[in-house]
């Protein structure tokens, strides 16, 4: 089987080099160009592609690639809001994504973003590098006996609330499928609820129409004055105009995001200046108590050995006919 890899960088390179001793019947050409309407029809010849979070698997990209023959798109990541399914489907394309590789990467960087918020970490870091020892400006909170509130307790929110929990955390959730084995130690609460009563909030929801701009200005108002809020899952989620009215209105102690809504656009790998002053991500950098990590809450060794091997196996069991389970989107 020959897969085209699109966006291909080093560590993937690496990652998925060491994986292909395991799976001989494989070939994989990288490329540095991300998958989108103008680079699909480099797939002509291939059996598969492999995208990631950013790539453009739209309408027309899905027609491009059906037209070249590809019947298997394989993204090496959980999420698949940049998928359009009903396209797939349409041109009977298989779609299949690797659900769970390491949600501990990503809920011990959630728990580092919530950290470095609260103790000012970043802030003291560039202090003392400048010689500057006072302590002005760094006073956080205890997380010990605070409240979190994990929005969204499947892989990644359930290995949050253990973390939380062994930080002596109350742990408080909301989820429309609650999670049965976190009973023990996680209250489920309404949203409203969880809003109104955590110090901390982290979401792991998927990118839905329901969870769109879940966190928006009239959900912000509800929040405790200087709660932490945490977003490693998909930018969307917060409707990013709101938060920087929510941060004006000093709603929060701190912000920590590993994903912004202008990801997709590639607005800090295209640096030009007035990209950057009209970008809403620009704004929010501009406030001190905002961190901004560049989506790298999958990025340890553990994780990105699982993504290679469980992203070949799934093209493996295309090819000999399993098709089930939670590894097929459509
Ligand atoms: P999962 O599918 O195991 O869990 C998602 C949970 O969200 C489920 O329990 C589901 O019932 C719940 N949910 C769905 N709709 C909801 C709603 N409207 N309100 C509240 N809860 C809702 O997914 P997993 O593996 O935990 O990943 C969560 C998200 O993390 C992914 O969708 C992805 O966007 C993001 N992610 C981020 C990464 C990063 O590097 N920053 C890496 C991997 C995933």
């Amino acid at each position: 089987m020959k897969i085209l890899f699109y966006d291909a960088k080093s560590y993937d390179q690496d990652s998925f080099s060491s994986a292909l001793a395991q799976f001989p019947e494989i070939k994989i050409e990288y490329i540095k160009s991300d998958l989108d309407p103008r680079t699909a029809a480099l797939a002509k010849g291939f059996d598969a592609v492999c995208a990631f979070v950013n790539s453009d698997a739209g309408d027309r990209t899905l027609s491009i690639l059906a037209e070249a023959g590809i019947r298997l798109l394989l993204l090496r990541c959980a999420g698949y809001n940049n998928v359009d399914l009903s396209s797939a489907k349409k041109h009977d394309i298989c779609v299949m994504r690797v659900p769970s590789y390491s949600p501990e990467a990503v809920a011990e960087h959630a728990m580092a973003l919530a950290l470095a918020c609260n103790r000012r970490i970043y802030k003291a870091y560039n202090k003392v590098r400048e010689n500057d020892f006072s302590l002005s400006g760094l006073m956080g909170f205890n997380f010990y006996e605070k409240t979190a509130g994990i929005i969204g307790t499947g892989k990644i929110g359930a290995a949050m609330c253990r973390i939380c929990r062994g930080f002596g955390m109350k742990v408080i959730a909301y989820d429309v499928y609650p999670n049965e084995a976190l009973n023990e130690f996680v209250e489920y609460v309404s949203l409203e609820q969880l809003l109104s009563d955590s110090d901390v909030i982290s979401l792991h929801c998927p990118l839905t129409d329901s969870t769109y701009h879940m966190i928006n200005i009239e959900t912000i108002r509800k929040m405790k004055d200087g709660v932490i809020l945490v977003n490693t899952s998909r930018g969307a989620l917060v409707r990013t105009e709101d938060l920087i009215e929510g941060i004006r209105l000093r709603k929060f102690a701190g912000v920590g995001l590993d994903v912004y809504e202008e990801e997709t656009d590639n607005v800090f790998e295209d640096r030009s200046d007035e990209i950057l002053e009209h970008s809403t991500t620009a704004r929010l950098l501009s406030f001190p108590n905002v961190m901004i990590t560049s989506h790298q809450g999958f990025f340890t060794r553990e994780a990105l050995s699982a993504i290679a091997s469980v992203t070949l196996q799934n093209a493996m069991d295309l090819q000999s006919g399993h098709t089930g389970g939670s590894n097929v989107v459509c």
